[in-house]
């Protein structure tokens, strides 16, 4: 039963004990004196009949006429009770009963039990749940209160709802965000640390959360930061090294004060981004200029140097003046091959360059980058064989190919002691061709093996530029493989010659 209408109940009950009480101490009290009242009345009128009939009694039969009329019962001696009367009471009081409690209930039923699915409504609101409804179905009063206490629910329902989203939200683009974020409560324990934060410095939320920043396993430079932004209550950022896992990155670490509406301190946050890839391009970008810059300045230094000479005099001599002209020939020579390699490199970099592609023979490829390297083949003494299956077909840009073997074929021979064979051999390794180019030359060492593909890199600065080379070649390889959706892999032993290999995805007919 719903508390206040058990109350009422309780309450109405006492009422009717109390209301039958006070009856029977009234009627305890009156019924006495009412019954003597009434015997002595009956006794006087019977004596006064009597006498006016001139029946006059004796002492004895007055007595006992007497007491009949108190109704005192002849054997027992003692009152008989006015049954008649008490019967008469206890119905009326009987059906006062009934009556209040059927009233009782129904005025209860009608006004209390809202009330009562009200307050238990909103008990379960407070307990947080959101859910609960009121449930009446009655007009008055009592309805507009259960449909308040309804709405009342259903808004803060929507409310949670929205809070929970909104929390979800939250978690869900911290713990994404490519940013690593800490956040410091006001006592300088670790409130947060997201999985970005937890995974870049290879710690585990355990370890972290709860903890005062300067017990944490934290590096040295962010407890350094952390402590700086505390004392001076100013945003700070800083670059630093720190440790990853096994590698060390670099880090753009933002610490501000979290200051609160009334100036109160609620801690410091903590935002990280690496940057290691955005240094790399940074000095990839310098070194690049730096190389562009070096390679364009020796060919012009000499070409200047030469004809400066020359204008000084040197061009009365015929012979110096030949020997001359060639040097400035050969040098504008190279700085033509670089502004042309440097150029084709940056059009194959740029976005929406586009190969043409179409299924062509390998061996078609082969035979024109052959034909390509033949005089420097020719000049060195060296022979190329050939292994390659006639229908061997890619899906590629027939001159990007040919530039690519060309390339590779022109390394082969720079990097290989004249008289030494190069061979190359294709096949079809599942939906791939593999075309290697092996020579027998000096080879790489291992450890510049990773390396080779970046610009301006050279293993033998001198030898590679003694052989006219920019460092630009393998650099246009690997982006047109990797354009066509192949790859390049290179073995290499150092004294002994090197193999690179090509795979190109297979033209869809095979024998084209
Ligand atoms: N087959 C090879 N054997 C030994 N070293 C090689 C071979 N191919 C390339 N290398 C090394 O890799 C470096 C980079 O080669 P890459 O072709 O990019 O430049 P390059 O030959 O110096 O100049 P170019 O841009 O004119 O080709 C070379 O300088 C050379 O040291
Ligand atoms: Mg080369």
């Amino acid at each position: 039963m719903k508390p206040l209408r058990k109350k009422l109940l309780v309450s109405f009950l006492l009422i009717m004990c109390l209301t039958l009480a006070g009856v029977l101490f009234v009627l305890a009290q009156l019924l006495p004196v009412y019954l003597s009242h009434e015997d002595e009345r009956a006794a006087g009128e019977v004596s006064g009949l009597l006498q006016d009939k001139g029946i006059i009694l004796d002492e004895p039969t007055r007595n006992e006429l007497e007491e009949r009329i108190a109704g005192i019962d002849a054997e027992t001696g003692k009152k008989q009770l006015p049954i008649g009367f008490l019967s008469t009471l206890l119905i009326t009081f009987s059906a006062a009963f009934i009556v209040s409690a059927v009233l009782y209930f129904r005025l209860t039923d009608r006004y209390v039990h809202p009330i009562d699915l009200v307050t238990g409504t909103a008990l379960e609101l407070a307990k947080g749940n959101y859910r609960a409804r009121a449930e009446w179905s009655a007009p008055g009063m009592q309805s507009a209160l259960v449909t308040a206490v309804n709405a009342l629910a259903r808004n803060l329902q929507d409310m949670e709802a929205l809070r929970e989203t909104e929390a979800e939200r939250l978690e869900t683009l911290i713990g994404h965000m490519g940013s690593g974020l800490l956040m410091i409560g006001h006592n300088s324990e670790i409130a947060m640390a997201n999985s970005f934060f937890l995974n870049q410095l290879n710690l585990e939320e355990h370890a972290l959360i709860g903890k005062s920043y300067k017990a944490a396993a934290l590096p040295s430079g962010l407890i350094r930061l952390i402590d700086a932004v505390q004392i001076e209550e100013k945003p700070r950022t800083e670059q630093m090294d720190i440790e990853t896992g096994n590698s060390t990155g670099t880090m753009a670490v933002y610490a501000a004060p979290v200051i609160g509406g009334h100036g109160s301190w609620l801690g410091i946050v903590v935002v990280m981004h690496d940057i290691t890839e955005l240094i790399r391009l940074e000095r990839v970008r310098k070194d690049f200029v730096a190389n562009v810059s070096h390679e364009l300045r020796t060919p012009v230094t000499s070409i200047k140097g030469f004809s400066e000479t020359l204008l000084d005099g040197a061009i009365n001599d015929p012979e110096a003046t030949g020997q001359f002209l060639e040097i400035i020939h050969r040098e504008s020579g190279r700085l033509e091959t670089l502004i042309e390699d440097l150029l084709d490199l940056s059009r194959i970099e740029k976005e929406g360059f586009t190969l043409e592609l179409a299924g062509v023979r390998v061996q078609n490829i082969l035979n024109q980058a052959a034909g390509t390297v033949s005089g420097r083949l020719e000049e060195r003494g060296m022979k190329l064989s050939m292994d390659c299956p006639e229908h061997l077909a890619v899906m590629g840009d027939e001159p990007r190919l040919v530039q690519v073997f060309v390339n590779l074929l022109a390394n082969a021979i720079a990097y290989s002691r004249p008289g030494t064979d190069i061979r190359i051999t294709a096949d079809s390794r599942g939906d791939m061709a593999e075309i290697s180019v092996e020579d027998h030359g000096i080879g790489i060492p291992e450890e510049e093996i990773p390396r080779l593909f970046e610009r301006f890199y050279r293993v033998d600065r001198a030898r590679s530029r003694d052989s006219g080379g920019t460092g630009l070649g393998l650099a246009i390889v690997k982006h047109l493989v990797e354009l066509h959706g192949g790859s390049i892999g290179v073995e290499s032993k150092l004294g002994e010659g090197s193999v690179f290999t090509i795979r190109i995805p297979l033209a869809r007919q095979t024998g084209q």
